[in-house]
């Protein structure tokens, strides 16, 4: 048996969903490029095709999205656990607790059944969306809004959130910002949903699981951290004497670095595209905005003089500071990444039920042999 700590380069199982191409700095989601993607899809379109296997043809996106309209609204089950949650809870801890309200509400099904499965995904998708904003407006001390038919399901999302219709080209922005994150091949999250699914627990119950996996520093809590650290940094002027003494310490600079990605990956490259254009196009100051490009600029220099220059940002690096321009709070920037993540990990479960295995992997024991138990007296 072999043996690879946090399981790096193991292959775990196949997948048709997406694929990390790590030295070259792309991302394919059933073949297609995510830049086409981003460029030219909507949530909509991707997450069906994420989940179908297909892109669709007009009537069938029609009808996904009526779907995932139909399920917006919370029972009042749900609503009343949300009520009563602690209102300074952290919004993923608050989701995982809602998640295991909806869990009952999932219909039972054959493994096998695909179609019952994606149903039971649109409701996730939808109710997650609707859930993490009414988190963030609880905790802003905001009442709960209701919710309505119109509006693409992103658009939605931010109605809720911010209680107004988004400007037509923030929305556009935020829907290429969640396709980007929909999904990541085999990344902790989906591999957590996964590991869940393959005991055949619930598709919810695993969406659970995946989000607390999602919620921790070295995966989707790490733009949040990056917000964290551009904040203390504070301006532009200090961010290269902030960089230098972290890496001088050994610490990680959150945002950069990959598992997969060897070059530039391809997601924080589209964000910081929509970055520069909302510069361009404010006449304020984006400070964070600028504190992190300067973060950038001395990581890459410092980085390529110690030969670490397979370290470059990932999508964590710019999400944060393009949540913060369009309005949004950074305790709720990983719930987003969650948002987009469950058509993924939804995706996931889905495939691998066609041909479940339970994962049971092997661990090498160092411990001591033969010690004699000893009472206690
Ligand atoms: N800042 C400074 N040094 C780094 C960083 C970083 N962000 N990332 C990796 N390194 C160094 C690391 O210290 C190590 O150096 P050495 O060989 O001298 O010990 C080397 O690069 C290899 O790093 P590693 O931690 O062994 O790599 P890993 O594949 O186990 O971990 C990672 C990958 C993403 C967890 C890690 O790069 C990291 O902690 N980055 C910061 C957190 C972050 O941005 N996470 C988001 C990941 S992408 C989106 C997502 O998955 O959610």
């Amino acid at each position: 048996m072999t043996f690879s700590k946090g399981l790096a380069g193991v292959v775990a199982d196949t997948t048709q969903i997406s694929q990390v191409q790590g030295e070259d700095g792309r991302l394919i989601y059933r073949g297609i490029s995510i830049d086409e993607l981003a460029n030219q899809s909507s949530f909509e379109e991707v997450s069906y095709f994420l989940l179908k296997g297909k892109l669709p043809n007009p009537s069938e996106l029609s009808s996904w999205t009526d779907k995932l309209k139909k399920y917006r609204k919370l029972d009042s089950d749900v609503e009343k656990a949300l009520l009563s949650l602690p209102t300074d809870m952290h919004p993923m801890v608050a989701l995982q607790a809602l998640l295991a309200v909806l869990i009952h509400k999932e219909k039972p099904a054959q493994l096998k059944d695909k179609e019952a499965h994606i149903e039971t995904s649109a409701f996730l998708i939808s109710q997650l969306a609707t859930l993490i904003a009414q988190v963030s407006r609880r905790r802003r001390g905001l009442p709960l809004l209701p919710v309505k038919d119109s509006l693409s399901h992103t658009s939605h999302f931010l109605y809720l959130l911010q209680g107004k219709d988004p400007d037509t080209k923030i929305a556009h922005f935020f829907d290429v910002a969640m396709i980007l994150h929909m999904d990541h091949d085999f990344n902790a999250s989906t591999f957590a949903a996964r590991v869940i699914a393959s005991t055949e627990a619930h598709l919810t119950s695993a969406i659970s699981g995946a989000i607390g996996a999602l919620s921790g520093p070295l995966h989707g809590g790490a733009n949040e951290r990056v917000l964290d650290m551009a904040d203390a940094i504070k301006s532009p002027d200090k961010a290269s004497a902030w960089i230098l003494e972290t890496l001088q310490k050994k610490g990680k600079v959150m945002g950069f670095g990959h598992r997969v990605y060897r070059t530039l990956d391809p997601r924080a490259k589209i964000l910081k595209e929509i970055l520069d254009t909302l510069a361009k196009d404010s006449k304020t100051q984006d400070v964070t905005f600028d504190i992190l490009k300067k973060v950038h600029d001395t990581m890459i220099e410092e980085l390529s003089k110690k030969e670490k220059d397979y370290i470059w940002p990932n999508v964590d690096f710019w999400s944060g500071s393009f949540y913060r321009n369009i309005g949004i709070e950074k305790i709720d920037f990983t719930p987003l990444f969650a948002l987009a993540r469950v058509v993924g990990w939804s995706s996931h479960v889905i495939e691998m039920w066609e041909d479940n295995r339970i994962y049971r992997p092997a661990a090498e024991y160092v411990g001591p042999d033969h010690v004699p138990y000893a009472k206690v007296k």
